[in-house]
């Protein structure tokens, strides 16, 4: 089964081939650098963005893989959550091509592409425990199959990569600087006293990052020399030396650490309550981080669990994790009408599949 993955929901264009499972071909186009200039996501410019960019990676996929549109069986598109406008991009173009070629329209939820994308590389086992961390949500499900996922627990406030990028904010690296914070955290130890992990004394399974971003930012505050005069480039991280750099990489450590272990304890806690699973999968962009990526594979390792961590290139927002998780869906039997809804950030995604098999 041929399935072609939109990807329009925040600020990356990205459409994918996925064959069967196995990856074909595939094309992005990232908005961040637009983006960093104004320190966040402008939803005007990412919808306008994705209307001018997806024909052509769409059209430079094609040609690439030679694949023509009566050879496609499935569209599978990224229908939420995200902006609305960026969505309705990707959504109206996938339909456009259903109605055009007869493929199936199937409707996939962002959040769940993110975690099942690790099967591109390697093998999912079911159940699963799933830790999204991304830019937008931080949450934990209960896997039980590619179509049932039981959500455990999701912040109440800022995401993990929220916080990351709130943080790197604060000392004036350009967004999203949660890479800045990893790479200059690896030079040092953390400091486990410096900063909360938030949010743990208590018996959820939710998270609270806000707290913890206060923190950090009263600790700036006192610290003045924390900040970059004008925006962080990597020639000015690169020249910083002495003093100033081993308290930035310590700061950095030290909040990727409280982040990282506030991650482990609500991780062990939903082990605990979700019953036994196979395997651990840790997706979103956050999961890029070594920090986050060693203490899960600590925690697999004392659960013994498979620990599943998509290549670093399908952390981030793609087109191959849609198209696979569309094609998933598609052999389950799902698909959607022409009526498919785009579900900005906020509102749960319905479960509203037609079955084919009935
Ligand atoms: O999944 P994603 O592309 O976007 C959403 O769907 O939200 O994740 C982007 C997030 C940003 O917050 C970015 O700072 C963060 O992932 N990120 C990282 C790292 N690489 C990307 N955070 C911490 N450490 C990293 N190495
Ligand atoms: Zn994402």
């Amino acid at each position: 089964m041929l399935t072609l993955g939109i990807e329009t929901s925040c600020d990356e264009t990205a459409v994918a081939l996925v064959e069967d499972g196995r990856l074909m071909g595939e094309k992005l186009a990232t908005q961040v650098d637009m983006h960093a200039l104004f320190g966040g996501v402008v939803p005007e410019i990412a919808s306008r963005e994705h209307l001018r960019v997806l024909p052509r990676l769409y059209a430079e996929l094609m040609d690439e893989t030679g694949a023509l549109p009566g050879d496609i069986d499935a569209v599978a598109v990224a229908r939420g959550p995200g902006l609305l406008g960026s969505l309705l991009v990707g959504v109206s173009f996938a339909k456009g091509l259903c109605l055009a070629t007869g493929a199936s329209l199937v409707g996939v939820n962002h959040l769940w592409a993110h975690l099942l994308a690790p099967g591109l590389n390697g093998e999912l086992r079911f159940p699963a425990l799933g830790l999204l961390v991304s830019g937008g949500h931080t949450h934990t499900y209960l896997i039980s199959s590619p179509t049932e996922f039981r959500l455990l627990g999701r912040t109440l406030d800022d995401a993990a990569g929220e916080a990351f990028d709130k943080v790197a904010k604060l000392m004036n690296f350009p967004y999203p600087g949660g890479r800045y914070i990893d790479d200059l955290g690896r030079e040092a130890e953390p400091d486990t006293t410096l900063f909360p992990r938030p949010y743990i004394d208590n018996p959820t399974l939710d998270f609270s990052f806000s707290g913890l971003k206060t923190a950090v930012a009263n600790h700036v505050a006192a610290h003045p020399d924390l900040v970059f005069e004008s925006m962080a480039d990597p020639a000015a991280v690169a020249a910083l030396e002495g003093r100033r750099r081993a308290d930035l990489t310590r700061v950095c450590a030290s909040f990727n650490w409280s982040v990282a272990d506030t991650l482990r304890i609500k991780v062990e806690r939903a082990l605990r309550q979700a019953g036994p699973v196979k395997s651990l999968i840790v997706a979103g962009g956050v999961a890029a981080n070594s920090m986050i990526r060693e203490t899960m594979a600590a925690v697999a390792g004392e659960n013994g669990l498979v620990l599943t961590l998509p290549d670093l290139a399908l952390c981030t927002d793609n087109g191959a994790m849609v198209a696979y998780a569309g094609w998933l869906l598609a052999e389950a039997g799902c698909r959607h009408g022409l009526d498919l809804e785009a579900i900005p950030r906020g509102r749960v995604v319905p479960l509203d599949w037609m079955t084919k098999r009935g």
